[in-house]
């Protein structure tokens, strides 16, 4: 079978971080002890009021065809959550809910080139995050993606949006009917509760990444040759290497520092 040139574009070199990680899967359900370094999957519980709130709507059988790029009370949400934020104005009509951060980046990138990823905006330790669309005359030609993946530990909702002029909500709008149909009410439904309400798991989940950034930089900091960056917030950590042979082998160095038994389990 002969494939379309797309099939060669998307072999980009972040599959290796997912084959690590499928990796560490398999040795973890095999009984080893594993600390994931890996993907950005939380490994905290979601906050219960959004489980119960999505439970609740599967319950009351809202399975069918949803509102494509979100049901109004969502993208008012949203947009309520971006104005309070970043002090612009920001309507339901700039909103477009999209199949999380990474479908939101590749929507807008299909209907307008343009930067801004804001998924970390809630796992900010050194300073409070300043959103491109909160600086002066930013909004209008500022395009915001982010999503509750990492700070609600909710991935697998696939619960994002896109923030922007409200042509690019309409044209996100045709090509979500083109491509999903839209994110499920029942997800849709517990994503509100995230939007709406201010969660203490969220909280305890922030104070949580920032113990864990502190004990990793500490840990790496003991690796040879390398010098830590701590992290000014998410989930990622920097390492430089010090000697220019280190960094010329950066990936092969990474391996055995990252596997190194941390006496907290193994770390990959
Ligand atoms: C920087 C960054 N952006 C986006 C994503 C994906 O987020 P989402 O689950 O909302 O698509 C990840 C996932 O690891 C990430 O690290």
């Amino acid at each position: 079978m002969r494939y379309s040139p797309l099939a060669d574009r998307i072999t980009g070199s972040g599959r290796g971080t997912w084959n690590v990680h499928a990796e560490a899967v398999r040795r973890r359900n095999a009984g080893e002890d594993i600390i994931f370094l890996t993907v950005g999957d939380p490994d905290q519980d979601p906050p219960e009021a959004v489980i119960e709130a999505t439970v609740a709507a599967l319950r009351a059988h809202r399975t069918g065809y949803s509102a494509t790029i979100g049901y109004p009370a969502v993208r008012e949400a949203i947009a309520a959550r971006v104005a309070r934020r970043t002090g612009q104005v920001c309507a339901a009509d700039n909103v477009a809910v999209v199949p999380g951060a990474q479908g939101g980046l590749y929507c807008a990138l299909q209907c307008l080139a343009g930067p801004g990823d804001e998924v970390y905006e809630d796992l900010a330790f050194a300073r409070p995050h300043v959103s491109a669309w909160s600086l002066p005359g930013m909004a209008d030609c500022t395009i915001v993606v982010s999503s509750l993946s990492k700070s609600h530990a909710i991935p697998a909702f696939r619960f994002g949006w896109v923030v922007g002029p409200r042509a690019l909500s309409s044209h996100l709008s045709n090509l979500v009917l083109c491509m999903t149909y839209g994110s499920p009410a029942f997800i849709q439904d517990g994503a509100l509760v995230a939007l709406q309400r201010e969660l203490p798991e969220v909280v305890a989940l922030h104070e949580e990444y920032r113990a864990r950034a502190s004990l990793l930089t500490a840990l790496l900091r003991e690796a040879p040759g390398c010098r830590a960056v701590p992290p000014e917030g998410g989930r990622r950590h920097v390492r430089a290497a010090r000697h220019p042979r280190h960094r010329a082998r950066g990936r092969r160095l990474c391996r055995p520092v990252a596997r190194a038994r941390t006496g907290r389990g193994i770390a990959m």
